[in-house]
């Protein structure tokens, strides 16, 4: 099994990734919470393939398990359903020495997690991610958050799980386009601090290989996730790097209507507008990787191009209305040189 610990100031906690890890999860969250009581909080995708499987071996150890399904999607990542999940806690009697256990993808983690650092002021909740992306990215950092009418992620808190487990296992119910979305994350990662991974992937693009490695592909990206939130867990300055290519993509996932395109597809397009613009100020210096990315994220079966009946402006403008100045853009000098640059929004429109 390979293991990671996040060092944070106040808290610290493991990450754990092993194939069919699953099996001894029960024993995990009895041994690191020691808790009596569970909510396991699904998507209705998820609660088919894995949640009746992981309640069972939950129960197994002594701990009363209840489960809350929400329906699956990123139109459904919002202030009603974290009233369902409330309603359920209530129902459950869910108490402060109660855990949280988010199973699925960064939907159900980031909205399972608002839910766990608000009921009776924070409990304890530990991610099982279930996508290619929640489990390099979303369920590492603490970051927690629903979407409103008026932006992505406006809503949402700081807060740390416990425990994250990692079953890969589970990545192989993903179809092909969960799987290669969540690949936008890691060649994102690639991009900013690891040439190695960025020149393996160029290689190993097809699902086959990445799963041959995934494991340690897994553990490369939580390593670099957990590293930059050790440095600045609340995003004061190094933890903004980890947004790149994201200015861009929130606005596609907002223009174009939560759910129409997966955030990783967004992503994927973002990451390009990001290397063009860098390229357009003179910032990025080394033009090849423009073209390196593309054809990395293409052979990915990732679109890089945005599509023109979007109306970006309108999603960039309602950004700059909320900040009212300047906003930090990353860019990339090169691979492994990332560069936080306040820019005008105006500049970017
Ligand atoms: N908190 C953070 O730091 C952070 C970072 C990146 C992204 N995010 C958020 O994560 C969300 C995107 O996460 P996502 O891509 O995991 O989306 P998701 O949670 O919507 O999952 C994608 C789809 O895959 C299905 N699914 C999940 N696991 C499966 C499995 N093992 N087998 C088959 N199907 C499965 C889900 O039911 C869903 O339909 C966005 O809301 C984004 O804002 C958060």
């Amino acid at each position: 099994m390979k293991s990671i610990t996040v060092n944070l100031e106040y808290h610290k906690y493991d990450i754990l990734i092993e194939n069919n890890l699953v099996d001894n999860i029960g024993v995990l969250i009895k041994k690191y919470t020691n808790t009596k009581k569970c909510l396991i909080v699904t998507d209705s995708n998820v609660y088919s393939l894995y949640a009746q499987k992981l309640k069972s071996i939950i129960d197994k150890e002594d701990i009363t398990t209840f489960i809350c399904i929400i329906q699956a999607g990123e139109e459904n990542k919002n202030i009603d359903n974290i009233l369902k999940i409330y309603e359920e806690l209530a129902k459950s009697e869910i108490g402060r020495a109660d855990i949280i256990v988010a199973l699925g993808g960064g939907v159900i983690g980031d909205m399972a997690g608002f839910v766990a650092s608000t009921w009776m002021r924070g409990i304890r909740f530990v991610q099982i991610p279930t996508t290619l992306l929640s489990c390099v990215d979303s369920s590492v950092g603490g970051k927690t958050g629903i979407n409103t009418s008026f932006g992505k992620n406006l809503v949402g808190t700081f807060y740390q799980p416990s425990l994250v487990l990692i079953d890969s296992n589970m990545l192989k119910s993903l179809n092909d386009r969960e799987f290669f979305a969540g690949m936008s994350e890691i060649v994102k990662h690639a991009l900013l601090f690891d040439k190695e991974m960025f020149e393996f992937i160029e290689e190993n693009y097809t699902r086959s290989n990445i799963e041959k490695n995934i494991d340690n592909l897994l553990y490369l990206n939580c390593k670099i996730k957990a590293s930059i939130v050790e440095i600045d867990e609340k995003e004061k300055y190094e933890r903004m790097m980890l947004n790149f290519g994201h200015t861009i993509g929130h606005s596609i996932e907002t223009s174009a209507g939560y759910g129409s395109y997966l955030h990783g597809e967004a992503l994927a397009m973002g990451i390009i507008f990001a290397i063009e613009y860098g390229i357009k100020l003179g910032i990025t210096k080394n033009i090849s990787i423009l073209e390196r990315t593309k054809k990395i994220l293409n052979n990915l079966n990732l679109t890089t191009d945005i599509p023109k009946e979007l109306n970006l402006k309108e999603s960039i403008k309602q950004d700059k209305k909320k900040s009212n100045k300047n906003i930090n853009f990353i860019f990339i000098e090169d691979i492994c040189m990332p560069k936080i640059i306040e820019v005008d929004i105006d500049n970017i429109l």
